[in-house]
């Protein structure tokens, strides 16, 4: 994924978020291109329409087909391979998995923003390779989830994070929580920091780290568990942790 390509009713959402920070960093330096699309600017008529009544009745509007249609038609006439998604509350759910598979397909990523009740499914039939979910919750667009998904699939690639290692102790955590960080000051409140952490046992801080991730991961998604890349230090830890309850 070296380009990136958006469609929407609300481009000016995207710049202030996308030109900020590591992700506006990744754009500048060249790793990755990201074009905005203003569906508007693929109307005919006077007042630049982009929705319909839905055909069979009900509440809300329907994203019509032909801007869509004219938009596709002229972002994939440069002739790159592309890989076309329509976030909507419909589709398949959104996690690292995804982000991982995203950032290492080759095609440019075009993304749609959903509005209102949904897209004419024509358009899904014709031009749409998968529908992305960010989560059980209903958003008034899918702006903010095409925000979501370019942030989580760009930091994935190659020299974007200045930190390689930050990259590889994800990995390594992959699929559990994060354990607690500290930082100076020592003391704040009468709290102190986990005695562990200041000694400079490094086994001592991993084995620390990896039971408290696997504390909180038990404690708050316990879900995670019957997926997650566990070996056999992890059980014990496990054990030790309901032992302590
Ligand atoms: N549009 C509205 N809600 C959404 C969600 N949860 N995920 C993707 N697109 C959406």
């Amino acid at each position: 994924m070296r380009q990136i390509d958006v469609v929407t009713i609300f481009p000016e959402m995207f710049e202030p978020y996308l030109g900020s920070s590591i992700i506006g960093k990744a754009r500048e330096r060249g790793l990755v291109a990201v074009n905005v699309h203003n569906l508007r600017d693929h109307t005919e008529d006077k007042h630049r329409t982009t929705d319909d009544t839905p055909y069979g009745g009900g509440p809300g509007m329907v994203m019509k087909i032909e801007p869509i249609a004219r938009a596709f038609e002229s972002i994939k006439n440069d002739g790159l391979p592309t890989r076309s998604i329509l976030v909507t509350p419909q589709g398949r759910r959104f996690d690292q998995g995804m982000a991982e598979e995203f950032s290492k397909d080759e095609r440019r990523l075009l993304i749609l923003c959903g509005r209102y009740e949904g897209v004419d499914e024509r358009v899904v039939e014709q031009y749409i390779d998968d529908e992305v979910s960010v989560g059980d919750y209903v958003l008034t667009g899918g702006e903010l989830p095409a925000l979501v998904i370019i942030d989580a699939s760009v930091r994935l690639l190659p020299g974007v994070l200045g930190d390689e290692g930050s990259l590889e102790d994800e990995s390594f955590s992959w699929g559990i929580l994060d354990y607690p960080q500290y930082t100076r000051p020592p003391q704040w409140g009468g709290k102190g920091v986990p005695e562990v952490l200041t000694s400079g046992n490094h086994a001592g801080i991993d084995r620390y780290r990896r039971k408290e991730a696997l504390r909180r991961t038990m404690a708050r998604r316990p879900d995670l568990l019957d997926k997650a890349r566990l070996d056999s230090n992890d059980m014990r830890l496990i054990e030790e942790i309901k032992e302590e309850e």
